[in-house]
């Protein structure tokens, strides 16, 4: 076991010393894993925090496959150029002066099923669960993803105003016992116990089925035209619901995954819009009904579907309806098919609309049927996250928001059993909790880099090995400089270069490393800086 100890001096009047721990991973192998979960129970859970780098010295966390996580060092920049000879070497630079897009934030979805986990614990562990994820011993999660209504995770099929039919004007639109017995629970004590601001993403799955073609919640569907007014202002009545309670929402998305009530695609809540049809309804409808509305702010995120759906769906939209661009903040993507669908339809995008940013709003792993729905332990899950993440970040996309924030050892509850992993599982006695590999990849990013760090260039300066290593970088509001490396292959060594400083890391097989250092200022001797002392 690992301790770290960490020193604040603080020179104001006086000198303040305060030594934070680390609690270290309490780590269960379960049999024929990959890799180990770290253990929460009522009296102890691991935790991290973040140790603010000095100039001259960087520091790094690693987590591998071997039962590293967030293993924390700070060591001092190296001036020789002697490289190890013997196993894979890689040589990177950043490039500072070279600036893409600004970060949004990370985060994950408060569904039914995981308010239900969630509150099945003992309350201390519930706590432990937030702090976890939104705490600064924890993960620093900024972003949250709420159903508007009910999804496949739930224990059953609900929308708001199911009752009385056909009613234009939502005369009887109220909340649901889940709004008010586990999702408001779950999203206050995340509101409390989050340092940063925490941007809502809201999602209707299916509305009413009333105001649906095919009078159901799944199917073949489309929204009645009649209703389009009413489907807009279904969409207002809950934001003004959840800002009642002091839950602002910072986003709406135009449906979950809208092609799959077209095609037929899911057995779970579904609303099927073709892209001229969505074109017309965010532009004649949602649109105007948001912007003239109190909640004029609320940003409208449109597709929330795979990849596909730019080439396929947004451009068509925006082909049929130009003007609804105006009224479109973002494009958000899926990450089901990432594997083989290129991002390359992300830099197209961000090129064609370069004032518009793209949010990853769902993943999860474990959703082929030929997969383990929950695998605890599995490196090669915490992997996919790893490499998603990094190519979205690499292809302009502002921020990644992760599915359920933690599910039961099925994958769980979930009315049509499509069940799926989770970063983090509820034992079956509900007395602990299991950390994930997938926490701890999260974790990598949305630690270090916080809201509004951007993202710079990293240059690939040779490599003997047969494939680099992933790699991303970003200048932060904390005036640091983080780069984040993923390693899928055997132990190598890696150099990174920044404005004369070297950065050298020996990267054990299967493992990734988050480095963080004090970013020089490029422009020192510029006379236009203002120095202040
Ligand atoms: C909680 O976890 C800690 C650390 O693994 C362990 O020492 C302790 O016995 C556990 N408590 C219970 C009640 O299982
Ligand atoms: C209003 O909705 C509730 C369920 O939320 C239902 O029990 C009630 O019957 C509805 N009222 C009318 C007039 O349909
Ligand atoms: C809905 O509200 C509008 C505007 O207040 C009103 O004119 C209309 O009659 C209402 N429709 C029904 C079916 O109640
Ligand atoms: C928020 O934090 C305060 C102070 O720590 C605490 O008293 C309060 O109960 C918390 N509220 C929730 C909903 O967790
Ligand atoms: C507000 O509503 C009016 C009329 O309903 C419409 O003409 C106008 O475009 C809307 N404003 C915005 C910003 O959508
Ligand atoms: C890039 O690689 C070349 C050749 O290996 C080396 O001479 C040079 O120092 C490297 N540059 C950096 C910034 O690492
Ligand atoms: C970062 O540097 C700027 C300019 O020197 C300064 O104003 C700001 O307070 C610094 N931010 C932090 C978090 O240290």
């Amino acid at each position: 076991m690992e301790v770290i100890s960490k020193l604040f001096v603080l020179t104001l009047l006086s000198c303040v010393i305060d030594i934070k721990t680390d609690n270290p991973c309490a780590p269960k192998q379960f049999p024929q894993r990959e890799s180990v979960v770290c253990v929460c129970n009522a009296t102890y859970c691991d935790d991290f925090i973040r140790e603010a780098p000095e100039e001259g010295s960087y520091v790094t966390y690693t987590s591998s496959k071997d039962g590293m996580r967030f293993k924390k060092e700070v060591r001092s920049f190296q001036n020789n150029d002697e490289q190890k000879s013997g196993h894979c070497h890689d040589s990177l630079e950043i490039d500072p002066s070279t600036t893409y897009q600004s970060v949004e934030g990370f985060g994950s979805a408060v569904t039914d099923a995981a308010g239900i986990n969630w509150k099945s614990l003992d309350p201390a562990l519930q706590y432990e669960m937030i702090k976890s994820y939104f705490s600064e011993e924890g993960l620093e999660y900024n972003m949250v993803r709420v159903p508007i209504g009910g999804t496949d995770f739930s224990t059953h099929p609900y929308a708001y105003n199911e009752l009385p039919e056909d009613d234009i004007n939502l005369t009887n639109y109220t909340l649901a016992p889940e709004d008010y017995q586990l999702k408001f629970p779950m999203l206050h004590q995340i509101l409390n116990v989050s340092a940063e601001s925490v941007h809502i993403v809201a999602t209707t799955w299916s509305p009413p089925p009333w105001m649906k073609t095919n009078d159901d919640y799944s199917g073949y569907s489309r929204l009645k035209k009649e209703y389009y007014q009413t489907y807009a202002d279904y969409h207002m009545k809950f934001i003004e619901k959840y800002e009642a309670e002091d839950i602002p929402i910072w986003a709406i998305t135009t449906t979950n995954e809208p092609v799959n009530g077209v095609f037929n695609l899911a057995s779970f809540n579904t609303l099927g819009w073709t892209a001229k049809e969505l074109g017309n309804w965010i532009l004649n409808y949602l649109g105007p009904t948001l912007r003239n509305s109190t909640y004029d702010n609320v940003k409208i995120l449109t597709c929330d579907d795979q990849r596909y759906s730019i080439p396929f769906f947004f451009n068509i939209l925006i082909n049929e309806y130009p003007e609804a661009i105006n009224y479109i903040d973002g494009i958000a993507v899926h990450f089901y098919g990432d594997k083989i669908i290129p991002a390359s339809v992300l830099d197209i995008a961000t090129k064609n609309h370069p004032d518009k940013f793209i949010l990853a709003t769902e993943a999860c792993e474990g959703t082929m049927p030929w997969e383990e729905d929950v695998s605890l332990g599995s490196w090669s899950r915490a992997n996919s996250y790893i490499s998603d993440i990094i190519e979205d970040l690499n292809h302009h996309v502002v921020g990644w928001i992760d599915w359920n924030m933690c599910l039961n050892t099925q994958g769980g509850p979930n009315w049509v059993s499509n069940f799926v992993d989770s970063p983090i599982i509820i034992s079956d006695d509900k007395q602990e909790f299991y950390k994930q590999p997938m926490f701890y990849a999260m974790g990598h990013f949305s630690k270090f880099i916080p809201r509004g760090s951007i993202r710079v260039k990293v240059k690939e300066n040779g490599s003997n090995c047969h494939s680099s290593i992933q790699h991303v970088a970003f200048l932060t509001p904390r005036n640091t400089t983080v780069v984040v490396l993923a390693n899928r292959g055997d132990q190598r060594s890696v150099k990174v270069t920044c404005q004369g400083d070297t950065v050298a890391l020996d990267m054990s097989e299967h493992s990734i490393v988050t480095v963080e250092f004090v970013t020089k200022n490029e422009f020192n001797n510029d006379n236009s800086l203002e120095v202040t002392d």
